[in-house]
């Protein structure tokens, strides 16, 4: 077989960037891919600032701050965006889809955004657009929902699919750390950032989710047609009152994919503690599918950092070098625009768990409960203490049954203006994930 080369134009060397540097000039597993006889070379690195120290395992003739010598390089044919965020790396992208070079990106915002204009693009110019780094990371889901369960009809996706968030909630799950410092503690490691909106409001789950959900329902699926809530709300004696009553509080990615009902969702939720997802610690992401006819199977895996994601990259770089030497230049995707009905997210029911302070006095519970009857919610089951509350008050945690979500807030602010309630200070939903 004649030898092929591979160049690559590497956009981006922060971590992940160096990782994926250093692996394909030092790992002789990539550079000399026995399969496709395709020879890999790192062409050129695009950075910021060309004057900061760079690893020593990187000729300094490979580093430019001229976007203009990768994209105006003829000979480069892969280009690897680990830039981030968006405007420089879709200019970039966008460009080289133009030029007909492939693509390798871990950008969710870009994939999540505008996936299925680049995709549809990509395909149209007969080159690839891989990215499996863009959700979990190392952990395969996009290949796989791609290839090995393409014969499924997925009904759901449950995941924890942000590491951060996820780290928050199980050092907060002792129901003795605050929401802020267990966010400070986060940032003192390094895994959420100075500025921790993206994470802690759902909004990077939400990229994800809507990734995976247009890959599933083969179709345009963004960030803005997922339901969002972020985890700030919650209190350390939420988690107390939940592992009390046999749950854990986390951070979901809900798909519900039935094309005629369609439930895009990222928001906390109490779920059995018996469930494989309660067991899901720290910085780690696990993507539960449950499809016809597989079943129930989960990817667990560390969904963030360098070494990890750098796998998802490298194995993209190989995937594209394989197909080059195999002449067929096609793109996985092949997305219509078949009808899908979204169910709006206040016409959803579920149980809820509610914490409230109220009046210890006669009459309250049963004006809580005649509000509650009036919409048709059910209460499962109720906690009170006065223990460490204001005189003349108690803590009152409620379990509803299913309840329409839409009848529960209409509910809730009607119990807000009671004088007798001092506040609703937790109003989390529970997911029957079975
Ligand atoms: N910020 C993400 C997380 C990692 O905390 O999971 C990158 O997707």
């Amino acid at each position: 077989m004649e030898t092929e080369n591979i160049n690559i134009g590497l956009l981006g060397l922060g971590t992940v960037g160096t990782e994926v540097a250093y692996q394909l000039i030092h790992n002789n597993n990539i550079i000399n891919n026995q399969k496709s006889k395709v020879q890999i070379n790192l062409s050129k690195v695009l950075v910021n600032d060309i004057n900061k120290k760079r690893p020593d395992f990187l000729p300094t003739d490979k580093i430019t701050d001229n976007p203009n010598d990768i994209l105006n390089d003829n000979n480069i044919n892969l280009i690897v965006e680990l830039i981030g965020g968006d405007q420089i790396a879709l200019d970039m992208i966008n460009q080289a889809v133009d030029k007909k070079v492939n693509i390798v990106t871990a950008n969710k915002l870009i994939m999540s955004k505008y996936g299925h204009e680049l995709l549809t693009r990509a395909k149209n110019n007969g080159i690839l657009l891989l990215y499996e780094a863009s959700v979990g990371a190392g952990i395969p889901i996009i290949g796989p929902l791609y290839h090995s369960l393409t014969a499924n009809h997925i009904n759901r996706i449950n995941a924890i699919i942000n590491g951060t968030t996820n780290y928050i909630l199980s050092n907060m799950s002792t129901g003795t750390q605050t929401f802020e410092n267990a966010l400070k503690q986060a940032q003192n490691l390094g895994y959420a950032e100075s500025d921790p909106t993206s994470d802690i409001e759902g909004i990077d789950a939400a990229y994800k989710l809507s990734i995976l959900a247009s890959i599933v329902l083969n179709n345009r699926i963004t960030e803005e047609d997922v339901y969002r809530e972020g985890i700030t709300k919650l209190s350390a004696v939420d988690f107390k009152y939940a592992k009390d009553l046999g749950y854990t509080i986390k951070l979901l990615a809900i798909g519900e994919l039935d094309p005629e009902n369609v439930s895009l969702r990222v928001h906390p939720c109490l779920i059995s503690n018996d469930h494989l997802l309660a067991k899901v610690e720290g910085v780690y992401n696990a993507i539960e599918i449950q499809g016809n006819p597989i079943g129930n199977i989960i990817f667990h895996g560390e969904g963030a950092g360098p070494k990890s994601t750098s796998s998802a990259i490298l194995g993209d770089i190989i995937s594209i070098a394989n197909n080059i030497s195999n002449k067929g230049a096609n793109s996985p995707v092949n997305i219509t625009d078949t009808t899908i009905r979204y169910i709006d997210y206040i016409h959803t029911s579920s149980s809820y768990y509610m914490r409230m302070s109220v009046q210890d006095k006669p009459g309250v519970l049963a004006e809580i409960s005649s509000i509650l009857g009036k919409y048709n919610i059910s209460i499962a089951s109720v906690l009170q203490t006065t223990h460490n509350q204001p005189d003349n008050i108690a803590e009152l945690v409620m379990i509803t049954h299913p309840a329409v979500v839409n009848n529960l807030n209409t509910a809730i602010s009607q119990i807000e203006k009671s004088n007798q309630i001092k506040s609703v200070d937790s109003l989390v939903r529970i997911e029957d994930l079975n």
